[in-house]
Parts: structure tokens; C-alpha cells; sequence
């Protein structure tokens, strides 16, 4: 009997230490511990068995059984810690390292353009000033002494709402916005979103971005305005630029100018940019009008004073070599993601 146990225990370690699996360790237990499994076979035939021997015999089958139980749950132990383990080191997650799969964005070109000019007229004296993109008329025209009857009117279609607003044409309206606001004597540019009624070319849109400018104070003249022109035009293309100004009109400055720069990229001698006259035409510009400032609720016998519309669109068109005005509004990830 003795030697019965020995073996049983044997076969059953031997079969323990081999199974690498929670199945396996499962099946030598229903083998040799189960209802119908080799323990349970001897208890019957102990039946059989003088009383003392039987006594004794049970003793030790009942430790055997014990050391093959616990035997049993130890290897279960290990073999589930090693699964875990596993496990562990599959999902395992490092949370410190840096995030991946988001590009980086960048900013919209005429964005950029805008703020480094906000930089530079702020460091000028110049506020910032934003005006609404719906605008009344009285603003829009106007106040901008252009009366509902002035051919100025046709040059600058737009599209009007049914409550007689309209989608502002220019930034000027922000000049009689500017002067009830802040009361001369004042410095402020005002750049931000404008709308034509155009046919769109490779050089038209119906949506463009401007940036007003104006400074109203005593004794403002002409060389204020070229003074200012040529400060901002080195310092956003990074050289001197040389600039003339050309009788243009705009109803709302007198006198008014076209101010053009010498081209930057034939230096003036003539190329297609500047359809080989060597002037670009940039930014319209003029003294404000004496009506506009009485618009403004200024008293033009003590104030005068210089304002000029930038075409920030056509600007970052100039400064990158954009020759096509559509792609700014295309939504083309592969246009944008060169700036
Ligand atoms: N608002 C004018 C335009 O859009 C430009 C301009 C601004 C002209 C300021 C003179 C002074 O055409």
C-alpha cells in the first residue's frame, strides 16, 4: 500500500511539473484528485482493510492528498502570475513618453503677415481696433463721405442683407469707428476681413483681408504718411524699400495717393511681377478728409491727419511668391503646410 502512495505521488508530481498550462495543472487534478480519480479509487478499496490498518493507511492517504492539493494550488499559483506577467508586459504603456500621430500646425499665411504687423504698429503707439464685417451703410459709405448717388458706390459692389446692412467692402469704415472711440489725438490700424461683389481671377476675390491705418493729431502732413509707409514696408520685407505716390481718389482722403513700391524682385529694371514697369502698386493712401473727421466728431480746423488701406492679401502674395489668389481660401493642407 505504502508503495502505492509512493508512486502515485510520483506520477502525479512528475505530471504536475510538465503541465505548462491552467488546462493541463486542471486535468491532474481531476485525475488524481477528482470524484472518480485515483484517491478516491483506493479510498474504496480501504473498505477491504483490517479496522487498525485501515486507521493508519487513511492517515497517510489523507496526507498524500494534502501534499498533492497544496502542490496542485502552487503550481496554479505560478503558472497564473506568469500569465499575468505576460500580460503585463504586453499592454504595458509608457505614459511619459511625448504624444504621437498630431502634426503640428502652422499659421495661415495672411495671419502671419497681419501679426507681425500688429507687433510693429503697436510698437509704433499704434491700438488695435476690430470693426464688425457686417456693417451699416452709413459706415460703410457714407460716413466715408461717399453719398448713396457717388459713382464710388459701383467700383466697390457688395452683398447686402435684407435689413439694409451689407458685407463691408473696405476697413475704412473703422476710421470713423476709430475716431468716436478713441478721440484724437489717436494712432490705430484696424485689420481684418473685407467683401466685393467681384468675378474671381487669379487675382480677384469675393473675400480679402485689408489693414486700415490712421493717425489723426495737429500739424499731420503728407511726410507723417510716407514717413510711416516706409517704415513698415523695410521692416516687413527686411530691406529699404524705395516708394512713390501717384495722384489716386478716394473720396474720403484729400489729397489721395497710389502708393507704389520699387519692385522687389527685378530691383526696379522690370520683370512680370511688375509687368516691367518696376513699380508695384501697394497700398492707397491719403490725408483724411475733412468730412470724414467730421463724421468722426472731429473739428477739422484743429485736427488733420493721414490714413492708407493695405491689401494684407495682396501683401503675403507679394512676400511668398503666391501668384494665385485662390489658393489662400482652397483649404489645401499641401499650400498651407509651407508656412
Ligand atoms: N478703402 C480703400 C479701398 O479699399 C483704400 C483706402 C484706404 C484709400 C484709406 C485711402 C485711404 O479701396
Amino acid at each position: 500500500m505504502l508503495e502505492r502512495f509512493d508512486k502515485l505521488l510520483e506520477s502525479a508530481l512528475a505530471q504536475l511539473a510538465s503541465a505548462s498550462t491552467l488546462e493541463a495543472v486542471e486535468a491532474v487534478r481531476v485525475e488524481f484528485l477528482g470524484r472518480k480519480g485515483s484517491v478516491a479509487e483506493i479510498s474504496k478499496e480501504m473498505g477491504k482493510l483490517a479496522p487498525e490498518e485501515r486507521a493508519q493507511t487513511g492517515k497517510l492517504l489523507n496526507a498524500v492528498k494534502q501534499d498533492l492539493e497544496s502542490k496542485i494550488e502552487s503550481r496554479k499559483g505560478a503558472l497564473e502570475e506568469e500569465a499575468l506577467n505576460k500580460r503585463l508586459e504586453s499592454e504595458w504603456v509608457d505614459l511619459t513618453a511625448p504624444a504621437l500621430g498630431v502634426r503640428p500646425g502652422s499659421l495661415h499665411p495672411v495671419t502671419q503677415v497681419q501679426q507681425e504687423l500688429e507687433d510693429l504698429f503697436r510698437s509704433m503707439g499704434f491700438a488695435v481696433l476690430d470693426g464688425p464685417e457686417v456693417e451699416s451703410e452709413y459706415y460703410n459709405f457714407d460716413a466715408l463721405n461717399i453719398p448713396a448717388d457717388h459713382p464710388a458706390r459701383d467700383m466697390q459692389d457688395t452683398f447686402w442683407l435684407k435689413d439694409g446692412r451689407l458685407l463691408r467692402t473696405h476697413t475704412s469704415p473703422v476710421q470713423v469707428r476709430g475716431l468716436e472711440t478713441l478721440k484724437p489725438p489717436l494712432k490705430m490700424i484696424a485689420p481684418g476681413r473685407v467683401f466685393r461683389n467681384e468675378e474671381v481671377d487669379a487675382s480677384h476675390e469675393h473675400t480679402f483681408y485689408q489693414l486700415e491705418g490712421m493717425m489723426v493729431d495737429r500739424d499731420v502732413s503728407v511726410a507723417h504718411l510716407i514717413y510711416f509707409m516706409k517704415t513698415f514696408l523695410s521692416a516687413i520685407f527686411k530691406r529699404d524699400v524705395t516708394v512713390r505716390l501717384r495722384p489716386g481718389f478716394f473720396p474720403f482722403v484729400e489729397p489721395g495717393f497710389e502708393l507704389d513700391i520699387q519692385c522687389l524682385i527685378c530691383g526696379g529694371k522690370g520683370c512680370p511681377v511688375c509687368k516691367h514697369s518696376g513699380w508695384v502698386e501697394l497700398c492707397p493712401c491719403g490725408l483724411v478728409h475733412p468730412a470724414v473727421l467730421r463724421y468722426g466728431g472731429a473739428d477739422p480746423e484743429e485736427w488733420g491727419g493721414f490714413a492708407f488701406g493695405l491689401g494684407l492679401t495682396r501683401l503675403a502674395m507679394m512676400r511668398y511668391g503666391i501668384d494665385d489668389i485662390r489658393l489662400f481660401t482652397s483649404g489645401d493642407l499641401r499650400f498651407l503646410e509651407q508656412f
